[in-house]
């Protein structure tokens, strides 16, 4: 009787501190919140939005530092558009941007420069359909809504917007205006990548649990190059992931994300700059106290469906460049960096299409032939347009050109882009929310449904084509 008094006691006593510590470890961990603004009366989402055909897509171009001129260069190689105006700060820039024109043999631009505000002109105009933006961030979202406020669509590069803030700017113009808003994420067609989507949406991989994405590149050699130094500046003032872009496109389209399913929390984690405050100190004499961003960040989210995605970040230290992208499914491996390599079970590859089979080994990566022609089987059929003008043209090894002629297709044909406005948030709402769990000692925090209720509506991630 005593014992049974005394076990009812320790039992009652152990319950009492578990509901307690339960209650204080729920209390402790639940994530942090960010508003989500109501969307403006009289107004709709822009999923799948379609906009009139365009016989010729007009455009115009702000922002020709490094990355601004290759752009001009692309497009004078797709047909169906014309190069209307061009921009920058610097007259310098505009006026070596036109001599690409004259190489190309077409007219000249209209030239912006000189000062600040002269990119306003330039959206004024009423003989331009897409205002092309690649200036440094901190310009992107004010001038892709000034640009969509005066009828056009945008292109924007990334990242398109660095806050919340900014990124609901967008989306409400968007949405207002009824015009596109795409953020120029390169890295979704670049070859392993669009020919893992394409396998992993023809089930190669089984069911997708887990993507890996980085931004992996040591800048030490471009940190002079930047327009007053506008990239270092950024990372001395920002904590987080600001530059998550190229990680997150293809991770978020192998996931479906706002197409079946939705990003609902992460956690981020730096470590202390090193890198940053020494650049400063090398190149100014001055010791800085305050750095901001750690030389490598990294962040797990988890999606509505029970996946998970790790991104991460990393400017500062050498380390060879990586994007990291690995795909982790039920069934099989994608993973392209350091070596571009394929992991599947050996009954999953059909003797019929694919070589050396006998050769599988269901732990190790596939043969560098079955490699081969699974690439080959799996190719998307915009590689198998694109690919050869597209390794001519260039831009990082032809992905740039393919998507410029997306963009320049899909408005020609009037179907929705590759990429929206939701997207664009998505992969840029990094910057503010990795800040905030890393300064809340790496809390969990809540990802907003940028698409206010609409992230279900499609079903799989597609790319448009004409009928
Ligand atoms: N997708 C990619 O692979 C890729 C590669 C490189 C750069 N980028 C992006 O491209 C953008 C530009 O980068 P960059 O390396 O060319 O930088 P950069 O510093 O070389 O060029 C920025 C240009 O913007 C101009 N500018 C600044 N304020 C302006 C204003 N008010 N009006 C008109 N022009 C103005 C500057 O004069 C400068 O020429 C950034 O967003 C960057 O992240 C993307």
């Amino acid at each position: 009787m005593k014992r049974l008094l005394l076990n009812t006691l320790i039992g009652l006593a152990l319950l009492t501190c578990q509901t307690s510590f339960a209650q204080k470890t729920k209390a402790k961990f639940s994530p942090i919140k960010v508003e989500t603004p109501a969307r403006p009366a009289n107004q709709q989402d822009v999923i799948q939005l379609v906009t009139p055909k365009l016989e010729t897509v007009r455009v115009g171009f702000i922002g020709l530092g490094m990355r601004g001129p290759g752009a001009v260069e692309r497009w004078t190689h797709i047909p169906g558009t014309q190069i209307v105006a061009l921009c920058d700060l610097l007259p310098e820039r505009v006026e070596s941007a036109q001599k690409i024109l004259e190489k190309a043999g077409l007219p000249k631009a209209a030239s912006y420069a000189g000062d600040e505000k002269a990119w306003k002109k330039l959206c004024e105009r009423d003989d331009i359909d897409i205002v092309y933006i690649a200036t440094d961030w901190k310009h992107h979202a004010e001038m892709g809504v000034y640009a969509m406020e005066h009828g056009k669509h945008v292109a924007i590069e990334v990242p398109a917007a660095m806050t919340l803030d900014e990124i609901w700017k967008l989306i409400n113009t968007s949405e207002k205006t009824r015009k596109h808003c795409m953020q120029l994420e390169n890295c979704v067609y670049d070859f392993f990548e669009l020919t893992s989507l394409n396998m992993a949406q023809q089930g190669v991989f089984g069911e997708v649990l887990h993507v890996e994405g980085a931004y992996i590149h040591n800048l030490e050699d471009f940190w002079p190059y930047y327009w007053n130094n506008w990239r270092m500046d950024y990372n001395q003032l920002h904590r987080g992931d600001v530059y998550a872009t190229h990680g997150m496109g293809p991770a978020c389209q192998v996931l479906n994300i706002h197409r079946g399913d939705r990003m609902k929390t992460l956690v981020s984690m730096d470590t202390k700059p090193v890198n940053g405050p020494a650049y400063i100190k090398k190149k100014t004499g001055k010791e800085v106290k305050d750095f901001q961003n750690g030389d490598q960040t990294s962040t797990l989210i988890r999606t509505e469906n029970g996946k998970t995605m790790l991104i991460q970040h990393n400017v500062m230290t050498p380390r060879p460049y990586s994007r990291m992208y690995q795909v982790v499914g039920a069934d099989g491996y994608a993973s392209k960096y350091p070596i571009e390599e394929y992991c599947l079970r050996p009954s999953q590859v059909d003797s019929n299409d694919v070589p050396n089979h006998e050769k599988l080994n269901a732990h190790g990566s596939v043969s560098e032939d079955v490699k081969k022609a699974l690439m080959a089987k799996y190719k998307d059929p915009i590689h198998k347009e694109l690919e050869e003008t597209a390794k001519k043209v260039g831009g990082h090894g032809g992905m740039d050109y393919i998507m410029d002629y997306r963009l320049v297709y899909c408005l020609r044909n009037g179907l929705p882009l590759d990429m929206d406005v939701y997207d664009l948030a998505e992969w840029c709402c990094m910057a503010e929310l990795t800040r905030l769990s890393i300064e809340n000692g790496s809390a969990p925090v809540e990802i907003p449904d940028f698409t206010r209720g609409g992230w279900n509506k499609v079903q799989g991630y597609k790319h448009a084509f004409a009928e």
